[in-house]
Parts: structure tokens; sequence; C-alpha cells
């Protein structure tokens, strides 16, 4: 069955008498696996309850755009940030025509300005209305906007015509959805993934670690599962569900996951490096909790293994993909990485800037390899993820590497 495992999904319904199948559309994507957020129109509202969508997408349905309480809860920002894709079916004439022309005059079309998300759009009208001219020429701007179409239908409407303009079937909708997001860029490949922090003990009770959170290689897990990938997820302690159809190897040191990985390096075609491994480790670990005796204490710290550079120094070296943090000189110190760890590419981004990396669930990289780079602008982790896993994807495949 086409998946939309690890998807978050915003569904907009917009005031048709289609809207009925939107409760089934809800029931089909869940049934894939996606996470659904609905946000209704005020049409929408006319024929069919949220309570109906609500209780199938196992959340409240979104309706206003400046209501204080729901801006409180996920606001209209946080939902188009949220979705990996935003579905709008039934898509209305009304609808169509208020999307084409950019207007954020609901929450629906504010949500569907502000996402980078890819956009599906299922229309549903009268026959007639399908086939004016100002309809047809909605639908090209949205087309040439990048917006992708299913449907419509033709058949029996429910006004008595026949024709073009009943909503496609939800489960089409999904499969549809689920399309969008499948590609086998790389089918039968191995790969493995570090992700989030490590923590090295000081004592029993104590240990060094760092704020990552661990979402950046997560959502390289999901994305390269998306791809056709067998994926090891190898993580040390964050707070994050295991991506759907990925093995999840838990660690909690730096020599813990060399371990993991030195293992599993000679099955692996792909490695990424995303865990914000510690660099120094207590070069003792105290036997018992250390007393807060002494007015100073002096810590004495010893390098941990570089994990990225071993395995790209491996006999049977994969891809090796790493990551580098910088806060200045950002393409000197990336490409300074690339050369001195013997890595086929490397993926930079600017700690400096607090609204992406780390804890942020934003991004914004640039990615260098020896011949070429490639900016890749701010947007949602999973996006980036995406973005990433295609153009490694091309890179592995590039004839000069
Ligand atoms: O040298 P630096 O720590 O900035 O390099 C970052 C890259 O190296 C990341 O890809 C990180 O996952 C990897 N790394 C590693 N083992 C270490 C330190 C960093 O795999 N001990």
């Amino acid at each position: 069955m086409a998946h939309l495992f690890n998807r978050n999904v915003v569904l907009g319904v917009s005031g048709g008498i289609a809207a009925y199948k939107s409760a089934e559309l809800v029931r089909q994507l869940k049934e894939r696996g996606a996470d659904v957020r609905v946000v209704m129109t005020r049409g929408a509202q006319e024929f069919i309850t949220p309570l109906t969508l609500q209780a199938l997408s196992g959340h409240p349905v979104h309706t206003e755009l400046l209501d204080t309480e729901a801006e409180l809860g996920m606001g209209h920002i946080e939902l188009a940030r949220w979705a990996d894709l935003l579905i709008i079916a039934p898509a209305t004439a009304d609808l169509i025509a208020r999307l084409a022309s950019g207007r954020a005059d609901d929450l629906l079309t504010t949500v569907a300005l502000a996402t980078a998300a890819p956009k599906l759009v299922a229309p549903a009208m009268n026959q007639q209305m399908w086939r004016d001219p100002a309809t047809s020429a909605n639908i090209d701007t949205l087309q040439d906007r990048g917006m992708s179409l299913v449907g419509p239908a033709s058949g029996e409407q429910a006004c008595g015509d026949v024709g073009p303009g009943r909503m496609e079937q939800p489960v089409n909708i999904a499969l549809a959805a689920a399309g969008l997001f499948a590609n086998g860029a790389l089918a039968g490949r191995r790969v493995v993934i570090t992700a989030g922090p490590t923590r090295e003990a000081l004592d029993p009770v104590r240990y060094l670690s760092n704020h990552s959170s661990g979402k950046m290689g997560y959502a390289l897990a999901a994305a390269a599962v998306d791809a056709g990938a067998q994926v090891t997820l190898i993580s040390g302690p964050v707070q994050l569900a295991t991506p759907e159809h990925a093995e999840r190897v838990d660690v909690v040191s730096a020599a813990q996951m060399l371990d993991a990985c030195l293992e599993r390096v000679k099955e692996c075609d792909l490695f990424i490096a995303c865990a914000a491994v510690a660099d120094y480790r207590p070069a003792t670990v105290a036997a018992g909790k250390i007393k807060k005796d002494a007015e100073h204490l002096t810590l004495e710290l010893e390098r941990t293994t570089d994990i990225l550079a071993t395995v790209s120094g491996h006999a049977q070296a994969p891809f090796t993909v790493g990551f580098a943090a910088e806060t200045h000189d950002l393409e000197q110190y990336a490409r300074g990485k690339l050369e001195r760890k013997k890595l086929d590419m490397i993926v930079a981004n600017d700690v400096s800037d607090t609204a992406i990396g780390f804890n942020s669930d934003q991004n914004a990289v640039t990615v260098f390899w020896q011949q070429g780079s490639c900016a890749l602008a701010q947007a949602s982790k999973s996006t980036i993820a995406r973005e990433l896993i295609a153009l490694i994807a091309q890179r592995m495949e590039a004839p000069d590497g």
C-alpha cells in the first residue's frame, strides 16, 4: 500500500457538497500512516461538522484565522510550518480563485500562502463552473506555481448535471498524496544515519552533553525511507518517535556510537553523520558520585574518536556525508572538514542564527562537495531532509563522485 508514514498532512476542506467525502479522506490518510490536522472554511462547516473531522483525525479542527485560543495552541504559522503536505479537498471554484489570486482572507488560504509544503488540490464543483474559462485560468495559475491537481472526476453530479467536476474519490486522493513523496532515489541502498547528542559520563549521575534534538537526523531517516532505502538510525538520547520502517539502535556515549557504526560500515552504501558527538569525554569516570567538597573542581577531558573520519577512512568506506555547524566563515570551515575527513559531501549550517539549527524545527543549509555546492533555503527540517536526500542520491550517481 502506498504510504504516508512520518508525514504531517494538513487537510483543507472548503464549502462544497463533496465535503462529506473529506471524512473518508481523513480515514484514508490516517490508514496510510499520516498525522492529519484539518482546517475548515466557514462554508465547509455548513456541509459537515468540525466534530466529525475532529473525531476522525484525533485533533481539534482549525476554523478561525483570528482566534486567540487557537493561536495559543497551533497557530496558523505553526500549522503552515508543521505541514509536510497541504491537501485541499474539496477545493471549490471560489477557493481555487482565492488561491490563484494569493488571497489570505481566511485560515485555509493563509496557511496555503504561509506553507512551503507541496500542495495537492482536489477540485469539486458543478460541471459548468469547472468548464468556465475563469476556473480554467485559475487552475493553470495554480499548476504553474507548482501545485498538483487530482481530479476532478466525471459523472452524475449532486445538482443533477452530468460532466467533469466531481471530487476525485478519497482513495485516489490519498494515493496521489503518497505518490508526491514516493521516489526510488535510494532504492536498494543501505543507509546508516547518526543522530542526536551523546552523553559522556562524569560519575554515575552526571554527564557532559549538548543541545542536539536529533530532529534533523530523524527527518533524514524518514526521507531516506521514502526514497526506498533500508535505513538504520544510530541515535543518542532524544525525545523523538522512530520513523516508520527505520531500524533504530539506541546508544548513549560517543564510544558506543562508534562501535554501532563500525559494526555496520561494511553493509552500508551511504553514511550520514548528523549526530552532535561529544568531542571530549572525562578522562576517568568516577566510580561514586563526585562530592562538592572542593571550591573548585578541575575535570580532565580526553578527545573522543571522530566517528565520521573513522568511517570515511575505512577500507570499505561507504559514500560519506558529514555536517558542519559553524558560526562564521561557513564555506572555509566546511570545505576544510570535507578535505580533512575525506568526505564525499558536507552539509553546513549557520548555528549563530537561532531561527534554524539545533532545537528549531527549521533549517537552512549549504552543501559542499569537491566540485560544487548547493544552498537549500530555510524550510522545515523534513523539507530540507527530502532535498538533501535527493541531492545526495544525485551525487552518488554522478560520474565524478
Ligand atoms: O569536526 P566537527 O565535530 O565539527 O565535525 C562535525 C561532523 O563530524 C558531523 O558530521 C558529526 O556527526 C561528525 N563527528 C563524528 N564524531 C565525532 C565528532 C564529529 O562523527 N567524534
